[in-house]
Formats: structure tokens, sequence, C-alpha cells
């Protein structure tokens, strides 16, 4: 068959499907293209309902996160990051049966298959972003999983309490592996939180830091229709695997607007230097129109939740170390400024990431490092509700306004 038979019969086909065109009168609404278009479009999908959900709620008006039903201050007080990943995932608090089974499970899969570490003494691996890094790796699990392509429900779900638990093993092996130290083997007598630490840093945390890291954990677990949850989910409403969707959610939360802000408030207070340099650094900000990382929300029009609870605990990193109390000292005058300018007249408040990092960088953790961790709790929420739409899974498939031209023609290189 020549090209110049294969361009007739696509002619012919052309020629064959003009004859189906029609002005669209009388079909399906949603598959009708009206023009002038009249529909208002909101940006960044502000606003539009994605699915029903029974996971989580964020009440922006009021500045409350819920996650089935319990209020994110009380599980910050009594919960820990196993129990709050099982209340996500099974929509109740476990009992103590299942509370043990459930932490059994986790632990039982902490360890990595030694391939990871291959792959992370790999130069690019290792020298890439830790949020490349983990996308890579958590990649690479799938790949090794023989039965990642089981896209069951029950294959789903088992493969979700597995990243769940080691999506954190993977955390602590990046954070040495970026510094040049050999990875911890994962510790089976510590809880999630501790042994996350212990894997970072090398050093077992006292119970204090231990519960400072479960809070941590418990709030970025969930949060909503967020960028990173929603990416997730559309990757797996094509029945795509888990680790696939995961994957997505790690690419997504990377971004400077979403779960990356955590780093970059650190680079900033560090910028400002001192208390006093805060005024002059964020009227510079503004004149510049530069967004400030750690501040502002798409639903909170409220005092982030998160941020209450993280902003006071600072302090007691502060109590330990110079350093911190000077950073903390900065961004409690900038907490105070922005709110005062912009709080009332736009509603922009401290979001989670602005405190979050501080407690890290209490913890001796680098700060390339606290989006990661963002991603070794978020991995709660991503399968909770990668498994909730799954159930009565249908494919995400929006559409856009199209406003370019539709009789375009084709004219040859030559010729244009
Ligand atoms: C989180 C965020 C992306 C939500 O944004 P959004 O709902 O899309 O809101 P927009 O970016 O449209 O901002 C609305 C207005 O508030 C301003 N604004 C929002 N966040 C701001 C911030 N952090 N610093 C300064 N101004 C901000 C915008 O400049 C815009 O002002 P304008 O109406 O005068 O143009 C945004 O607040 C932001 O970029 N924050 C910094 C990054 C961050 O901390 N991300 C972590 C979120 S948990």
């Amino acid at each position: 068959m020549s090209v110049n038979e294969i361009n007739d019969k696509i002619r012919e086909a052309a020629k064959v499907a003009a004859q189906y065109h029609t002005d669209n009168v009388g079909a399906p609404a949603a598959t009708r293209l009206e023009w002038p278009v009249a529909v208002s479009v909101n940006k960044g999908l502000e606003g539009a309902i994605a699915c029903e959900t029974k996971i989580g709620y964020v009440d922006g008006v009021n500045g409350r996160l819920v996650y089935r039903g319990h209020d994110s201050f009380e599980l910050s007080e009594h919960s820990n990051f196993e129990e709050t990943s099982y209340l996500l995932l099974y929509g109740k608090m476990p009992n103590a049966a299942e509370y043990k089974a459930f932490d059994e499970k986790l632990k039982g899969y902490r360890k990595l298959p030694h391939e990871i570490y291959d792959a992370l003494k790999l130069g690019a691996v290792k020298t890439a972003h830790p949020m490349t890094s983990l996308y890579i790796t958590t990649g690479m699990l799938g790949a090794l999983d023989q039965k990642s392509e089981d896209v069951s429900w029950q294959n789903q779900e088992e493969i979700a309490i597995r990243l769940i638990s080691r999506i954190s093993t993977l955390v602590g092996e990046i954070a040495r592996l970026r510094k040049g130290l050999e990875p911890v083997e994962p510790d089976l007598s510590l809880g999630h939180a501790a042994n996350l630490v212990y894997m970072m840093t090398g050093s077992k945390p006292d119970e204090a830091t231990t519960k400072l890291m479960d809070i941590a954990l418990i709030l970025h677990a969930d949060h909503g229709m967020n960028a990173s949850t929603f990416t997730a989910m559309v990757a797996n409403s094509s029945l795509s695997d888990m680790y696939s969707s995961v994957v997505a959610g790690i690419t997504s939360l990377k971004g400077s607007l979403h779960g990356g802000a955590n780093e970059k408030v650190l680079y900033d207070l560090e910028e400002i230097g001192t208390p006093d340099k805060a005024e002059e650094w964020f009227k510079k900000a503004r004149e510049e129109k530069r967004k400030v990382m750690g501040f502002g929300h798409r639903v909170y029009k409220a005092y982030d939740p998160r941020a209450r609870i993280f902003g006071p605990l600072v302090e007691f990193m502060a109590r330990r170390n110079p350093e911190i109390n000077n950073l903390y000292s900065i961004a409690k005058k900038l907490d105070a400024i922005i709110c005062e300018q912009f709080g009332k007249e736009k509603k922009i408040f401290p979001n989670v990431d602005f405190y979050s990092g501080l407690i890290y960088r209490g913890m001796g953790i680098e700060t390339a490092m606290f989006t990661p961790i963002f991603a070794a709790s978020r991995i709660s929420g991503w399968t909770a509700r990668i498994l909730e739409y799954l159930k009565e899974n249908r494919l995400f498939r929006p559409r856009a306004v199209y406003t370019g031209e539709t009789k375009a023609e084709y004219i040859p290189i030559d010729k244009r």
C-alpha cells in the first residue's frame, strides 16, 4: 500500500464522517457544543464538585477540619497516625484487636525490597529533588509487585496498606542517602511516627518528638479534594493501578502552590534573617506581587486549624534550639503582619505549611525533606479516597470550553 492510497482512504473516511455531521440538535446535552458558550468557567475548578465522600470535610468558613466526623484537634490530642489511617480507610475507629492487626500489617510491610536501595544509589536519583526520588521509587515498588496490575478492590486495598507503610520507609532511606549516609533498618519496636523520625535522623526520638511527628502525620493525612488527591483519583479512575495513581499524587504534591510550600517557607524565613526585617520583606513581596508561601488557601477563608495547632507547638522546638527560636520569632512576626494586612481584606491567613517546617527543622530534618514527609502522611488520604471512589468508579472526564478556531485550513509547509 502506498502513502497516496493511505491518504485516499483518509479522504474517503472524512467524506463518510461529514455525512453524519449535524448542528448537534438532538445530541445528548453532555456532548452538544453550544455556541456561544453559555457556561461560566471557574479557573482552577474553584467550587466544582467532583464526587460525594464520607472521608473528610474542610469547613473553610469556620476553619475546621474533620475526618469521618472526628475533629482534627481531637485527633491530634488523642490519636496517632496508624489509628487515623485506619479511620480514613475504614470509616470507624478500630477496636483494640483491629488496631493490633492493622499495626502488625503496617510493620510487616515496612522493609523495602533491596532493589530500591540500588536505585537510590544511582546518581540521578540520588541528586534529584527528594520528591522526584520518591515518585521514582514508588513507581519501582509497583514494578516489583507481581500483583500490581490486579485492580480488584481487595488487591488495591492491600497495596494501599503496603504504601501507607512503605512511603515512610522510602522517605527515611532518601533522607539518609541524600546526606551520604547509609539507611538504617526500620525498627519494628517503634510506632509509625517514631520509626519515620528514626529512619530519617538515625536517632530514636523521645516521647515529645514522637508525639509531634504523630500530630504532623495526622494533620496532613487528608484534606478534601486538594490537587494531589484529585490527581491521584483522576489517575485511578481510568482503572490504572494504585502505585501509578499514588505516583500521580506525589507529582502534584511536589509543586510550591501545594505541598512544596513548606520547604519554601523555610527558605523565606532564612532570607528574612531577623524579625525586624519581616515588615520590609513583606512590603517588597507585595510590591513584586509575589505570593508568600505558607499563606492563603482555596477553601479556608479563616485561620487554618492545622496552623493553629502547629504554631504554638513550634515553641517547644524553639526552647531547645536558638536557630529555631529566631526563625520562630520571624514567623510569628510575619504571621501577625499578614493577618493584619490581608486577613480582613483578602481572607489570607497562615496555612498548614507555614509552621510545619519549623517543627521538622527542630527535629534535625533537612529542609528538602519536608514535602516528602507530607507525602508520607497524605498517602492515607490518597488511598482512602481512591478506594472509596473505586467502589462506584466512573472515569473522570470533564470538558474545557474551546475558544479556538474550528475551520482552519491545512497549508503545506512550503506555502505558509
Ligand atoms: C494556596 C493558594 C494556591 C490558593 O490560591 P487560590 O485559591 O487559587 O487563590 P489565588 O491564587 O487566585 O489568590 C486570590 C488572591 O489572593 C492573593 N493571594 C493568595 N495567596 C496569597 C499569598 N500566599 N500571598 C499573597 N497573596 C496571596 C492573590 O494574589 C490573589 O489576589 P488578587 O485577587 O488581588 O489577584 C494560594 O493561596 C497560594 O499560592 N499560597 C501560597 C502557596 C501555599 O502556601 N500553598 C500551600 C497551600 S496549603
